[in-house]
C-alpha cells in the first residue's frame, strides 16, 4: 500500500459552556493565532455539540456561542485567514462521530479522565454523550484529515485516542486513510492552575470566580484577583530549579512568561531575588496590558451578533467543502450506499 501523506492542517475547538479564562487564552486561542500567522491552513471551532455533554440553557448557550467567536477574533484569529465556525452547522462531524463510536472500544473510553472528573460519583446519571465525547471530538478533526491540534495539557489523551481510532480504522478497513495527528502542546502554560488552588486546573466550571481570570474581567477585577492569589512566603528564584515544589509560584511566573512571550529563566533573570509582593503588581499590569484590549473588542463585537452570525456560516460553508467529501469517502469505505 502507498503511504500517504497529508498536507499539514491545523484544526482545534474550544467548548462555548460558560465564559473563556486566561487557561483557555493561553493553553489555547494564543496559539491559535501564532499557529494562524504562520500561514497553514487553521480551522478553529466553537464546539457547541461537546458543550450540550452537560445542560445547557439554551439562551446561554447561543450567547456563549458568539462570545466564543467574539473571543476568537479580539484575540487576533482572522475569518479571512482561518475557518471559524460551530460544530453543529456540519452535520458530517456528527455522522462521523457515529462511525467512530463503532471503533472506539469501552475500554478506551473507560480511561478517560475527563470523563471521570466530570461525571463525578454520580456517573449513573452521566449523560451517554459526556461518555462518548471523544469519539465526537476524534470526528471533529479526522472529518478535516487535520493533521495537528493544538490544545492545553489536559486534552492529551483525548488527542491520544483520536489517533488510536485514527489507526483502527485505517487498519480494520485496510485503507490509509486517516492521518495519524499530532497534539501540539507547547508554550510555558499548557496548563494554567487555579490562582486559589496550586493542584487545580484553572477552569470556567470552577464555583470560585477568585479561582480565575475571565476574558471578560475588567481591569480592577484582575488586579485584585492577582494580588490575592495564593503564593508563598519566598523570594522568586533566579531560575527555574528555584521553582521546584513551589506550584503557586510555578504558577504565577508560567503565566508571566506566557503573557510576555518570554521563557521562565528570562523571565527568573529578570526579577529574581523580589518578593511577590512587588512580583504581583508587575503581573497584574501586564495581564491587564494584554487582555483588556481583547475584553474591550470582544465587547464590541457583542454588539452586532448579526455580524457574528454572519461569521459563523460562511466559515460552516467553508468546513463543509472540506468535510462533506471527506465524510463521503469514508462511508465508501464502510459499505454505506449512496
Ligand atoms: P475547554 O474550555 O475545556 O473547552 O478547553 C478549551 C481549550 O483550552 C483546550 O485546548 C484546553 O486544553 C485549553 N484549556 C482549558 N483550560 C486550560 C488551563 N487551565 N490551562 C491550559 N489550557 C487550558
Ligand atoms: N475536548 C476539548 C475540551 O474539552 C474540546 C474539543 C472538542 C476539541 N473537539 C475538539 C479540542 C477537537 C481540539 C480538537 O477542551
Amino acid at each position: 500500500m502507498t503511504e500517504v501523506v497529508h498536507t499539514p492542517r491545523v484544526f482545534s475547538g474550544i467548548q462555548p459552556s460558560g465564559g473563556l479564562t486566561l487557561g483557555n487564552y493561553l493553553g489555547a486561542i494564543k496559539r491559535f493565532v501564532s499557529m494562524q500567522d504562520s500561514g497553514v491552513e487553521t480551522i478553529y471551532c466553537m464546539v457547541d455539540m461537546h458543550a450540550i455533554t452537560v445542560w445547557q440553557d439554551p439562551a446561554d448557550l447561543r450567547r456563549a456561542t458568539r462570545e466564543l467567536c467574539a473571543g476568537y477574533i479580539a484575540a487576533g484569529l482572522d475569518p479571512a485567514k482561518s475557518t471559524l465556525f460551530n460544530q453543529s452547522q456540519v452535520s458530517a462531524h456528527a455522522e462521523l462521530g457515529w462511525i467512530f463510536s463503532c471503533v472506539a472500544r469501552m475500554g478506551w473510553l473507560n480511561r478517560m479522565t475527563q470523563f471521570k472528573d466530570k461525571a463525578g460519583k454520580n456517573r449513573e446519571n452521566a449523560s451517554v454523550g459526556l461518555f462518548s465525547y471523544p469519539a465526537l471530538m476524534a470526528a471533529d478533526i479526522l472529518v478535516y484529515h487535520a493533521t495537528h491540534v493544538p490544545v492545553g495539557e489536559d486534552q492529551k489523551q483525548h488527542i491520544e485516542l483520536t489517533r488510536d481510532i485514527a489507526a483502527k480504522f485505517n487498519h480494520d478497513y485496510g485503507v490509509d486513510f486517516f492521518p495519524i495527528t499530532e497534539p501540539v502542546i507547547e508554550g510555558e502554560a499548557t496548563r494554567v492552575m487555579s490562582l486559589r488552588d496550586g493542584s487545580k486546573k484553572m477552569s470556567k466550571s470552577d464555583p470560585s470566580d477568585k479561582s480565575r481570570i475571565n476574558m471578560t474581567d475588567g481591569a480592577d477585577a484582575i488586579a485584585q484577583k492577582i494580588r490575592k492569589a495564593k503564593s508563598d512566603a519566598d523570594g522568586l528564584p533566579s531560575d527555574a530549579d528555584g521553582l521546584k515544589g513551589r506550584t503557586e509560584a510555578t504558577n504565577l511566573v508560567n503565566i508571566y512568561a506566557a503573557l510576555a512571550d518570554m521563557s521562565v529563566d528570562q523571565v527568573l533573570a529578570d526579577v529574581g531575588g523580589k518578593q511577590f509582593s512587588e512580583f504581583k503588581p508587575m503581573l497584574a499590569d501586564l495581564a491587564v496590558a494584554k487582555l483588556s484590549p481583547i475584553s474591550t473588542e470582544m465587547a464590541r463585537l457583542m454588539q452586532t451578533p448579526d455580524e457574528i452570525d454572519k461569521i459563523l456560516r460562511s466559515g460552516a460553508d467553508k468546513a463543509r467543502a472540506i468535510a462533506d467529501p471527506i465524510l463521503a469517502q469514508t462511508l465508501d469505505i464502510v459499505g454505506m450506499v449512496r
